[in-house]
């Protein structure tokens, strides 16, 4: 079933400048680490791993990752996507230094490539989207879309990366139940049937390679139309 508009703009109406201004200590601090289980530092060797020269990131929030991770290069090309024009604002302003470009759009929706400040399909190194899959309303197969936006909008090689809190199918600890609980009757979150073998399959319906590894309640995802390079810890399938 389609998600409503309304449960599509819940998931993002939460970012305004007081909550972002807050977001990297009480979210990437306290809570990832305290309630999700799953460290920052995670996350940003994800990002490590997988950024690339011409970046694409969806869902930017504070924009905390891009501006910490380094880049194979000094001057990377790094476009913007939310549908949050405040979030948009803070995170470009934040990275500035790297002249972002900016697009406000429904991930949930086919991307205009080509048009604007985004790229032609296949135009990107590394597209990121971390933290955005619990946000956005809908089944797997729906948020599927995501998916479908990231591969269209990556070369040959190219990679996704990124990370998702789970609300099914891994274990979590009853203080995060309770706060998914209530993030998902605001419409915060929409994450109660997200468990860890629909997003395998959604990846593994747009990649033909890719690794997931769970850490807490937190899926923290990277895959390709390559091989991915082997890691001591996690094996590619
Ligand atoms: C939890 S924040 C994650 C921010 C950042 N990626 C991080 O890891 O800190 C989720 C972000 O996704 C954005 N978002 C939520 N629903 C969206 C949608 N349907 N389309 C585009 N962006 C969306 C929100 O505005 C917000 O910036």
């Amino acid at each position: 079933m389609e998600p409503s508009p309304s449960d599509v703009l819940a998931g993002q109406a939460v970012y305004n400048r007081w909550v972002l201004a807050g977001y990297d200590i009480g979210v990437l601090g306290l809570s990832c680490r305290l309630v999700w289980r799953c460290p920052k530092a995670y996350q940003l060797a994800n990002y490590q791993r997988n950024v690339g020269e011409r970046h694409l990131e969806l869902g930017t929030g504070t924009a905390y990752f891009l501006d910490h991770c380094a880049f194979p290069t000094q001057r990377p090309e790094v476009t913007l996507v939310d549908l949050n024009p405040t979030v948009l604002r803070v995170g470009a302003a934040r990275i500035a230094r790297y002249r972002p470009g900016a697009v406000r759009a429904d991930v949930l929706q086919p991307l205009p490539f080509g048009t604007g400040q985004l790229a032609e399909a296949g135009g990107y190194d590394s597209v990121g989207m971390n933290f955005l899959l619990h946000c956005v309303p809908g089944t797997w197969a729906r948020k599927g879309q995501v998916f479908a936006n990231a591969a269209a909008a990556l070369r040959p090689g190219g990679r996704l990366f990124g990370s998702t809190i789970l609300g099914a199918g891994v274990a979590i600890t009853p203080l995060a139940r309770r706060l998914m609980r209530l993030y998902n009757s605001r419409g915060i979150f929409h994450n109660s049937q997200d468990d860890l073998d629909g997003l395998r399959e959604q990846i593994d319906r747009h990649f033909p390679h890719a690794r997931v590894t769970v850490r807490g309640c937190v899926a923290v995802f990277e895959a390709s139309d390559a091989p991915l390079p082997a890691r001591a810890d996690q094996p590619a399938r």
